[in-house]
């Protein structure tokens, strides 16, 4: 008996078409789920992600692309609606979709701020909440997952607003996990550290001030592999994680233990 078969299971992840989402959705694919990506780059780049997930091994059929701002809640139902005419209503919604920006604190663009708040806070709510009310009418289970980071406990400098974002996420989870409990409706979340792909990348790769802290910040002492974080999403879909609700999954490689700097 394989307790990490997902066939059978729909999953939408928004911010699946990004480094981390891509790893997340090829894994979940290749252990039997049928994914979908959603996302607000053009369709035709969102295709082109989907169809080079389906180049990994998965069947081209258990990975499409469903564009749309999960912000929004008029494209969230839409997107939700399509995912539901082409596998039926997922089982799982993964609230995955962020962006980070670094300022000190004293020059923070608060435009830059609002719209943080709106791709990582704003989204997550408004995706999962969307599915937690069709399956509360339809008198389903469901699985909500958030991803939020290590920094949800954590001061790294010039990201302020981003660890309060996912602060936020965590306690959004729990809230959805604790009034929705006895809808059969759970919610967790997955805490990342400093990945090798994405957006922590691209910080690593081009301000040489974050590169010399996230290195002492590692207790493990490399950055982390996508792998690992897909990894998490595959053992909380799976159902080994039945009991779960309200929990954070930290896969962090130590980074939370520390003080930095
Ligand atoms: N990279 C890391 O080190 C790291 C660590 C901890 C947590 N995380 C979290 O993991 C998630 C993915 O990060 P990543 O590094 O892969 O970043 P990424 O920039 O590669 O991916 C983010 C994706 O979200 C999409 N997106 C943005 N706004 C959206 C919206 N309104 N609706 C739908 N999709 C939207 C983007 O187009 C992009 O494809 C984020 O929530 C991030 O905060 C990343």
């Amino acid at each position: 008996m394989n307790l990490l078969d997902l066939t059978g299971k729909t999953v939408l992840i928004t911010g699946g078409a990004g480094a981390i989402g891509q790893v997340i959705t090829a894994t979940l694919a290749a252990h039997g789920a049928q994914v979908a990506v959603n996302d607000v780059l053009p369709d035709a780049e969102g295709q082109a992600i989907v169809a080079a997930v389906a180049g990994l091994d998965v069947p081209a059929d258990r990975v499409a692309y469903f564009r749309g701002d999960a912000a929004d809640p008029a494209a969230a139902e839409r997107c939700l609606d399509a995912v539901t005419a082409a596998w039926g209503m997922p089982q799982v919604v993964a609230c995955h979709a962020g962006m980070v920006d670094a300022y000190p604190v004293t020059e923070y663009p608060l435009d830059r701020f609002d719209l943080l708040m709106q791709v990582n806070v704003r989204a997550a709510f408004v995706m999962a909440q969307a599915a937690a009310r069709r399956w509360a009418t339809a008198g389903t289970p469901g699985l909500l997952l958030f991803t939020t980071s290590w920094v949800q406990d954590v001061p790294w400098p010039e990201i302020t607003p981003y660890n309060a974002s996912k602060a936020a996420m965590k306690t959004m989870m729990r809230g959805f996990a604790r009034e929705l409990a006895p809808q059969g409706i759970r919610a967790n979340a997955i805490a990342p550290g400093i990945v090798g792909v994405g957006m922590a990348k691209r910080q690593w790769d081009t301000d040489p001030s974050y590169r010399a802290r996230a290195q002492k910040a590692i207790p493990l002492g490399a950055l982390q592999d996508p792998q690992s974080v897909a990894n998490a999403f595959l053992f909380l879909c799976s159902d080994l994680a039945a009991y779960m609700t309200g929990s954070v999954l930290l896969v962090d490689g130590g980074c939370s233990l520390y003080p930095m700097d």
